[in-house]
């Protein structure tokens, strides 16, 4: 690897269509196996001349549907540049007092609530079968390296932003949002934050072998609070900007030192090599 691939890639969520406050460099389109991606990838510099990459998950103008976003592509599309790190951004429900709208959260665990019609692997549809672990299903080298940086620049950003660790995210089907009833259920089951992006992208990075996490941005209480009116978009419009601001703030002040993080390899170990003993063998 040299210091000019593009070895960071950024996947905005809704809201976070751009990282204009980046050097812009160049749009890429590249054709994958499962088609293109979401939107044109665009490259960008930091100050130091190295490059990321930056996706819009549902599309620069937000066309996609979470249950049509075209992850395997998205995926593809990254690593064929030479990405081998994502940093993800998504808007989510918070399930817990505490995670207030306006909070950022990193989280370790997810409880899988879409309906099996996302394609969710590579293998789908070929000879082979596979089974990637998934017991910790975001990369947990690059969450204990990210914790530190993006508290530190939440508190530099100066709007009292807090962060959220190791919390569990349910990703569910959409397009409606939950029940009340299912938003309670999710509380019991260990749920702190609900979105309907959370997968099956970190199943693909894993299969891709790439390092992964995801930056959680809380817009809205989703339906549990009993004397609460019950989540709608109008109210996860209403924070979207200023996380999108601060989500922007965070990709700017970190991105630098992850690149550099890449180059030294350390936050890849856990994944490199990971799907190796997960290919069954054919007889
Ligand atoms: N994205 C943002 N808020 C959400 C919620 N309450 N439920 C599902 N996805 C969301």
């Amino acid at each position: 690897m040299t210091s000019k691939d593009v070895l960071v890639g950024v996947i905005g969520g809704s809201g976070l269509y751009h990282l204009d406050n980046l050097t812009f460099v160049e749009k890429v389109n590249p054709k994958t196996p499962w088609g293109y991606p979401s939107s044109p990838i665009t490259i960008c510099s930091l100050p130091s001349g190295s490059q990321i990459a930056f996706l819009a998950r549902h599309g620069q103008h937000h066309s996609i549907a979470p249950s049509a976003v075209p992850s395997r592509a998205n995926i593809a599309a990254l690593k064929s540049l030479g990405v081998r790190v994502i940093l993800a951004f998504s808007a989510v429900g918070s399930l817990r007092e505490e995670i207030v709208p306006g909070s950022f959260a990193i989280p370790t665990q997810i409880i899988d609530r879409t309906k099996g019609i996302r394609p969710a692997s590579f293998f789908e549809g070929t000879k082979m079968v596979a089974h990637a672990a998934f017991g910790d299903p975001y990369s947990m080298k690059l969450i204990r390296w990210l914790e530190l940086r993006v508290e530190k620049a939440l508190a530099d950003e100066g709007r009292g932003v807090v962060l959220h660790k190791d919390r569990c995210i349910v990703c569910m089907e959409g397009p409606q949002f939950s029940t009340r009833a299912e938003s309670i259920m999710y509380r019991t089951w260990g749920g702190d934050l609900i979105n309907m992006s959370a997968l099956p992208e970190a199943k693909l990075a894993r299969e891709a072998e790439l390092s992964y996490a995801l930056i959680a941005t809380a817009t809205d209480y989703d339906s549990w609070r009993p004397h609460s009116e019950a989540v709608t978009a109008a109210e996860v419009f209403k924070t979207l900007q200023d996380n999108a601001n601060t989500s922007r703030h965070v990709a700017a002040t970190v991105l630098e030192d992850l690149h550099a993080a890449a180059l030294d390899g350390d936050i890849l170990s856990e994944e490199i090599g990971s799907m190796r003993f997960s290919i069954m063998p054919r007889s």
